[in-house]
This record gives structure tokens, sequence and C-alpha cells, in this order.
């Protein structure tokens, strides 16, 4: 049973973030309604082609399992259409430009008064304040989010990273947001607005930078290499390079073949509890009882050089072997992972989070799946809509429209 049957999403949304959001609410099972514009659609379904004329893999990833209709909602009768679909369907989401959905007339207070139980959810760059009315991209909020200004290393600029925190991290929050108005409703009968800034989305999921930034006033961050490298802190979180950012300290180490494989390196971790079992696995049974390294607190200051030692015995390895030696252990450690080897990962493969999926125009691809498993709704990958698709569909079959409305409807902008 899909977990989210039933219930109709009316999807406004276009490039990343609001898809990756309805995307992963047709994988829980809604029934998601895309509204593009028609013409060209949502401008991905164009940009990045790798192949002429036919949708590309930046649109077909973000909007499986979707329905798409074409709607002109600058047109009266389209308006008309809108109407109907907001009176039978259980949630608008929507990641607009600041006030365009105003313009457009379809504001809160019009739809609330229009549905009592939709619900309205907004992706925007940010909250109310000054920059309200500014468009957004991913590395923008990464940037205004406070992640650019803490990745990189200490001497280079900032840096934005290539996990979509911006876009998709949104999407993400904005589907929580979404789930728990729907369980508010149940009881209250009542819909109301969810939003979500991308910039908050980021600012949250720096969360850790910031208690650094707390903790300054107290001192250097002594689990930053920058402290053992004696190079004072500022008034600020520092740029960490690989630093771990947690109590145990990590970096990426080379392993063998680094020389001509860009991804030959292993994520390392010298988490207190296992030591000795570092030690001894690298050959430096000797820092096991010296005081100078035996403790955590002893160790912060030579982190770079004790690095340094562990990387001579990782580059002896391949990444995999490092990992099949320390896993055993309870060392904690990861391959760092290329795309390639991603998209060919069998267990990965095996639990849906890569799979191919075949499209009538493209042929097949590789996508990811729902990362998220419900132990009794299974999500089932299925292609993304072609433009327009499901016109007739929903206006016949979900909205009931006589053959006549349909009539009617064919001979005005409304849809083409
Ligand atoms: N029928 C008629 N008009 C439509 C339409 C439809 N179905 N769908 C879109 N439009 C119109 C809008 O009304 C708007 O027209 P207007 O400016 O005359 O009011 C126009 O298309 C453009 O929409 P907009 O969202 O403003 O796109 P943009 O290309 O100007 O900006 C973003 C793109 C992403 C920068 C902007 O949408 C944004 O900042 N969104 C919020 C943050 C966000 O999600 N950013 C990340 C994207 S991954």
């Amino acid at each position: 049973m899909e977990a989210l049957k039933g219930i109709t999403i009316l999807d406004f949304t276009h490039v990343q973030s609001g898809p990756t959001c309805t995307q992963l609410l047709a994988w829980f099972g809604a029934n998601v309604i895309k509204i593009e514009r028609p013409g060209g659609g949502d401008i991905t379904r164009s940009q990045l082609r790798d192949k002429d004329g036919v949708d590309s893999l930046y649109f077909t990833m973000l909007n499986h399992n979707k329905k798409s209709v074409t709607l002109n909602v600058k047109d009266d009768k389209g308006k008309k259409i809108l109407d109907d679909l907001i009176l039978k369907c259980d949630v608008f989401v929507e990641n607009f430009a600041p006030g365009t959905l105003d313009r457009m007339g379809y504001s809160w207070e019009y739809m609330h008064k229009l549905n009592p139980r939709i619900i309205l959810a907004s992706v925007k760059g940010f909250g109310p304040g000054p920059y309200e009315d500014c468009k957004v991209y991913e590395n923008i909020a990464q940037c205004a989010g406070g992640s650019a200004s803490t990745t990189g290393f200490l001497d280079g600029p900032p840096l934005v990273t290539g996990a979509q925190i911006g876009d998709s991290g949104t999407g993400l929050h904005l589907a929580l947001g979404i789930v728990t108005a729907l369980f508010h409703r149940e009881r209250s009968g009542l819909g109301q607005k969810v939003d979500v800034a991308m910039q908050d989305g980021v600012v949250n999921l720096c969360r850790v930078k910031l208690r650094d930034y707390q903790r300054l006033s107290s001192g250097p961050l002594s689990e930053y290499s920058q402290f053992g490298q004696g190079i004072p802190f500022t008034d600020t979180t520092p740029r960490a390079g690989n630093d771990s950012g947690g109590g145990q300290p990590g970096w990426i180490l080379k392993c063998k073949g680094w020389e001509d494989d860009p991804d030959s390196y292993v994520y390392f971790i010298t988490q207190a509890p296992v030591w000795d079992k570092i030690c001894n696995v690298i050959g430096k049974e000797d820092w096991i009882g010296d005081p100078e390294y035996s403790t955590p607190k002893a160790r912060l200051d030579k982190l770079s050089h004790i690095f340094e030692t562990i990387e001579k015995w990782t580059m002896t390895k391949t990444k995999f072997e490092v990992v099949s030696i320390c896993d055993p252990l309870g060392i904690p450690c990861g391959p760092i992972l290329s795309m390639k080897e991603i998209a060919h990962d069998e267990s990965l493969r095996r639990t849906g989070t890569v799979v191919e999926v075949d499209h009538p125009e493209r042929g097949k691809y590789i996508t990811v799946g729902c990362p998220i498993k419900l132990s009794n709704s299974e999500a089932d990958v299925q292609r993304s809509p072609l433009l327009g698709e499901h016109n007739e569909e929903i206006l016949k079959d979900f909205l009931n429209y006589s053959d006549e409305e349909l009539d009617e409807i064919n001979n005005t902008d409304a849809m083409k």
C-alpha cells in the first residue's frame, strides 16, 4: 500500500528544489500533477540536453512518477481549470520567484478561501527580510547559508559543494513540512501554508558550523587541523579542509594508485575507542603506550603528523583494501567513490537507490531512486512524463469535464 495514496499534489514547481520535493511525494504514492507552461514546460526539459529534441536528464531525473499537464494560467479558461484543480487537490507546491504567484492571482488568501483544506507549500530563496525579493539558485543558497564560507581549505577561497544542499536539501525540508501539514489537517480539517527558504535550509544543514562559531569565544577549536599547525583562529568559523567536523578527527588520505586515479582516496577516522587497533594496523605499536599519543587530547596538536603517518600505510593499499582491512576492526573509514563507481555499485542497485529507467524518447538511463525506504510502501520509479502527456486524462478522469467542455477548452489557448 502506497503511504500517500489518495493525496493529490498540484505541482507548480520547476528547476530542482521544488521538483525534488514533489518527486519524493510521488514515490511515497501521492498523485502528482505537474503543471507546465504550454510550449516548453519546465525550463530544465531543454537545459543541458545530451540528445537533440529529447527531455534532458536534468528534467527526467527530477520528475519521475508525475503526470504532466500544460496550462496557461494567464488565460481566463486556464485560470478556471486551475481553480477546479485547487478545489480537488490536497497540496499546491510552487517555487516561483517571489511575487510571481500573487501576480498570477493565486495568493494564499485566494487559495485558502477557495479550498480551506488546501496546503500551499512554497520554496523561496530567502525568508522575510532584506533579500526576500531575490531570485536564488543553488550556489547562492550555499553561499548565503554559511556553507561556502566553511567549505574549502584555509588558504583558498570559499567553495561550493557538489551536494545540492540548497535545492534538493530544501526540497527535503519542504516535503517534511507538507506531510506534517497533511497530518495536522487530519485533526484540524484545515490546510496551512508551508514556507521553506533555501537560505534557511542550508543554515539548518550548517548547524555544526554555527556551533563552532560560538565555541570560538572560549578558545581555539582544538579538533581543527589548523590548531595543530599553530595557525591562529579569527572570530568566525574557518574553512576546515577535510577535518571531520565532529569529536573524532578524520581526514582524506591517498591510496594506492592516487597518481593516476583522482578518486583513489579514503576518508579515515581516528576514532578514540579503536586507537590501539589503528596503531597496530599501520605498524605504529609504539604509539599505543606513548603518553604523547595515547589520549585523544594528547593527539590533538599532532593530527597532521598522525594522518601523514597513516597515509604512508593507506598508500600501500587500494581504497577498497583499506576499507576491507579496517572495517572488521571497527575502524571507521570509507572510500571516495566516483560517480562512475556509484552508477555501477551493485548494492545501490539492489536497494533501488540507483535504478535504470526506460524512456520512450531517450531510451535507458540511470537515475537515483527513492533514498528513503518504507517497509510497507516501496517506491517504484516510473519515467518522467512527456510535456502535456496527461492533459486529457486529468481533464476527463480527474476533473470529470464533459466532451463539450473539452471541445471548448481546445478552442482556447488555455493548454497550448
Ligand atoms: N502559465 C503562465 N505563466 C507561467 C506559467 C504557466 N503555467 N508558469 C510560469 N509562468 C510565468 C510566471 O508567471 C512568471 O511570469 P511573470 O514574471 O510575468 O510573473 C514567469 O513564468 C517566470 O517564472 P519565475 O518563477 O519567476 O521564473 P524565473 O525564470 O524568472 O526565475 C528562479 C527562476 C528559479 C530564479 C525563480 O523561480 C526563483 O527564485 N524561485 C524560488 C527559489 C528557487 O526555487 N530556486 C531554485 C530553483 S532550483
